[in-house]
């Protein structure tokens, strides 16, 4: 069975590392134009290094949680059928030991060369005057998508939604697109669909299934489920 996971902030929540859009999330702290659009980057790249460095330090002391650990041992049984599909962009998933992910909104470890579009293991603390190691421009930010960008691996993604036969969403609020359309995507390949997140979110009625709690507690208990019956 092809299973794609579709992974949000809430998997990585009870790591400590916050979510978005709830009250005290990230975008209630920070202003999101200011921070993840080119436009912010553009107008003070410091203040943008700063919010990533920070989050970056917060990803390198977090762990990997019991939600996570569960989705990498699913995959080893399931060899080659398991996809990970995540918007964070914390290292989690890798380090619990899940192999095949797909990190559609880029990774807070890697750094990108705004003009040669090479990439590299991120230093801990970036400034706008580091240089690139290729091409030598102090052109460094982040490797992670802003809003007003395009979502990393978006023909592999429409190629997999073409031929995913259980498609999981597991702590995202399903608020930004193109992640959000997946489910109704991948039901219109004849996936069957399930959620699993704290409380209803806006794309709950979509899907066939819906479990409601923390993701530490309802994920391992999802896959000892699935793979007692495999
Ligand atoms: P959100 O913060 O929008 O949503 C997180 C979801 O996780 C909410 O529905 C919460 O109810 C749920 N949640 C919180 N704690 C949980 C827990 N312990 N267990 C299970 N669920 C829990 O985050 P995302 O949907 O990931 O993009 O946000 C999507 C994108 O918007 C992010 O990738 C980021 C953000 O702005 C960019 O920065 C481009
Ligand atoms: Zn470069």
């Amino acid at each position: 069975m092809r299973i794609m996971i579709l992974t949000g902030a809430g998997i990585s929540a009870e790591s400590g590392l916050g979510t978005f859009r709830n009250s005290g999330g990230m975008w209630s702290s920070y202003d999101l134009a200011e921070v993840a659009t080119p436009q912010g980057f553009a107008t003070d790249p410091d203040k943008v290094h700063d919010f990533y460095n920070a989050r970056r330090k917060s990803v390198l002391s977090a762990e990997p949680n019991a939600a996570h650990i569960a989705l990498a041992r699913l995959e080893r049984m399931l060899s080659g059928n398991v996809t990970i599909v995540t918007q964070n962009i914390d290292n989690l998933h890798e380090r619990a030991g899940s192999r095949n992910i797909i990190h559609m909104h880029g990774e807070i470890v890697r750094a990108l060369c705004n003009i040669c579009r090479n990439r590299w293991d991120a230093p801990k603390t970036m400034r706008p005057d580091d240089a690139c190691p290729k091409c030598g421009e102090a052109a460094i930010r982040p490797d992670v998508v802003w809003f007003g960008e395009i979502p990393y691996h978006l023909d592999h993604l429409d190629e997999l939604l073409g031929t995913v036969e259980l498609f999981v969403a597991i702590g995202t609020s399903g608020q930004v697109h193109p992640a959000a359309g997946f489910v109704q995507m991948a039901a219109a390949s004849g996936a069957r669909t399930l959620e699993i997140n704290l409380e209803p979110t806006e794309i709950t009625p979509y899907f066939d299934e819906v479990k409601f709690g923390t993701a530490t507690s309802t994920v391992p208990a999802w896959v000892a489920d699935l793979v007692s019956r495999l």
